[in-house]
C-alpha cells in the first residue's frame, strides 16, 4: 500500500511581536478581555520588507531541511493562503522561483483557515495515486495586512506566519484519511472582500463564527476517528486550528479528549489563518512533544465557511 508521510516540518515567525497591552494602546481593550475571550497573549507582524512569499521561503527551507531531502527532489508545490501579494503568480510558483525547484506542478489553495487541509488532502490523494512523491505543502499569512487596526472586535485574533512540511511517498502511514466540508451559505459571517482599488479588511460575525466552528469542529473530527475505528483515547495529540482557545477547549470537550493533548499556540501565535497547523506541529515536533508513531488529529475551519480534518499517524 502506498501512502504520503510527513517526513520534515519547517516554520516561520517575524521577529516583530505585539502584545495585548501594544494593542491596549491602539483600540479600547485590555490585555484580560483578549486572554479571557480568546486566549491570546501575543501575536507575530511581518515587517515591511517581508510579505507572505518571503515567511513562506523561510519555512519552506527548514521543512526540506528535516526532511533531509534537496528542493530538486520536490515534484509538487501546493501554497495555503488567503493574503497572497499576487493574484498571479501564484504563491506557490514564487516560492518554486526562490528555490530554484525544477519544473513540477505549482499552485495555490484558497480555502481561508481550512487551507492547509485542503492543501494536505489534495496533495495526499496524489502521492496516493502515484502521481507525485515529494509534495511540499505550506501555509502562508500576513493577515495584518489584511486588518482594521480600528476594529476591537477583529484586530486582536490574527497574526502572521508560516508553517511548511514535506509530504512524501511511504510504504508506511503517514496520512490514514483526510475529511474536508464547506458551506457557502455562510458567506456572510467571514469574509474578506478583495478590491483592486481599495484596501479591503476581514469583516466577521464572531459570535456566529464560533458557534459554527464548534459545531463543524466536532462533526468532522468525529467523521475522522470513525473513519478510522479509533477511540478518542488512541489520539496522542490535537493540532488545531488555532483560532480562539475557548473553541479548542469547547471541540476538545465535545469529543472527549483532555486538553493536556492539545497543542496550543494560540496565546502565543493568535490566529495565523492556514498557516496555524503547519505552525504548531513545527513548534510541538520540535519541542519534542510530538513524536514518531503518534496519532494526531488535525481539524480546522474557516471562511467560506468551511471546514476540514486529518488524520495522521506521524
Ligand atoms: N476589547 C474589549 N471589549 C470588546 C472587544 C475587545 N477587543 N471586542 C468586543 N468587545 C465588546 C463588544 O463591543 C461587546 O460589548 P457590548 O456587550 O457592550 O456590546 C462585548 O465585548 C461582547 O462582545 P461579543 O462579540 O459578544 O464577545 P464574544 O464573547 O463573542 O467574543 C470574539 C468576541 C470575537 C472573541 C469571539 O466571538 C470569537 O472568538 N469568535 C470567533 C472568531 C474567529 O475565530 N474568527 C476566525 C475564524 S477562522
Amino acid at each position: 500500500m502506498r501512502y504520503a508521510r510527513i517526513s520534515g516540518t519547517g516554520s516561520y515567525l517575524p521577529e516583530k511581536i505585539l502584545t495585548n497591552d501594544d494593542l491596549a494602546q491602539m483600540v479600547d481593550t485590555s490585555d484580560e478581555w483578549i486572554t479571557q475571550r480568546t486566549g491570546i497573549k501575543q501575536r507575530h507582524i511581518v515587517a515591511d520588507s517581508e510579505n507572505t512569499i518571503s515567511m513562506a521561503v523561510q519555512a519552506a527551507k527548514a521543512a526540506i531541511e528535516a526532511a533531509a531531502i534537496s528542493a530538486q527532489d520536490i515534484d509538487m508545490i501546493i501554497v495555503a493562503t488567503c493574503t497572497a501579494d499576487f493574484v498571479f503568480p501564484s504563491s506557490a510558483c514564487l516560492v518554486q522561483s526562490e528555490l530554484n525547484i525544477p519544473n513540477c506542478p505549482a499552485f495555490d489553495v484558497q480555502a481561508a483557515c481550512s487551507g492547509f487541509i485542503y492543501a494536505l488532502s489534495i496533495a495526499q490523494q496524489y502521492i496516493r495515486n502515484d502521481a507525485a512523491k515529494k509534495v511540499l505543502i505550506i501555509g502562508t499569512e500576513a493577515m495584518s495586512r489584511v486588518i482594521d487596526w480600528t476594529n476591537r472586535s477583529s484586530c486582536i485574533l490574527f497574526g502572521d506566519g508560516a508553517g511548511a512540511l514535506i509530504l512524501e511517498a511511504s510504504d508506511t502511514p503517514g496520512i490514514l484519511s483526510t475529511h474536508l466540508g464547506a458551506d457557502g451559505s455562510y458567506k456572510d459571517v467571514l469574509y474578506l472582500k478583495h478590491n483592486n482599488i481599495e484596501q479591503e479588511y476581514v469583516s466577521m460575525q464572531g459570535n456566529t463564527v464560533f458557534k459554527l466552528a464548534v459545531k463543524w469542529l466536532s462533526e468532522v473530527a468525529e467523521t475522522a476517528l470513525n473513519a478510522n475505528k479509533l477511540q478518542p483515547s488512541d489520539i496522542n495529540w490535537v493540532v488545531p486550528h488555532q483560532a480562539n482557545i475557548r473553541i479548542i477547549q469547547s471541540t476538545v470537550k465535545s469529543l472527549d479528549i483532555p486538553l493536556e493533548k492539545v497543542i496550543v499556540t494560540v496565546d502565543q501565535h493568535a490566529n495565523t489563518s492556514a498557516a496555524s497547523i503547519p505552525l504548531a506541529l513545527d513548534v510541538a515536533i520540535r519541542d519534542g512533544r510530538i513524536r514518531r508513531g503518534d496519532n494526531l488529529l488535525f481539524e480546522a475551519f474557516g471562511g467560506g465557511l468551511t471546514w476540514g480534518s486529518a488524520l495522521v499517524r506521524y
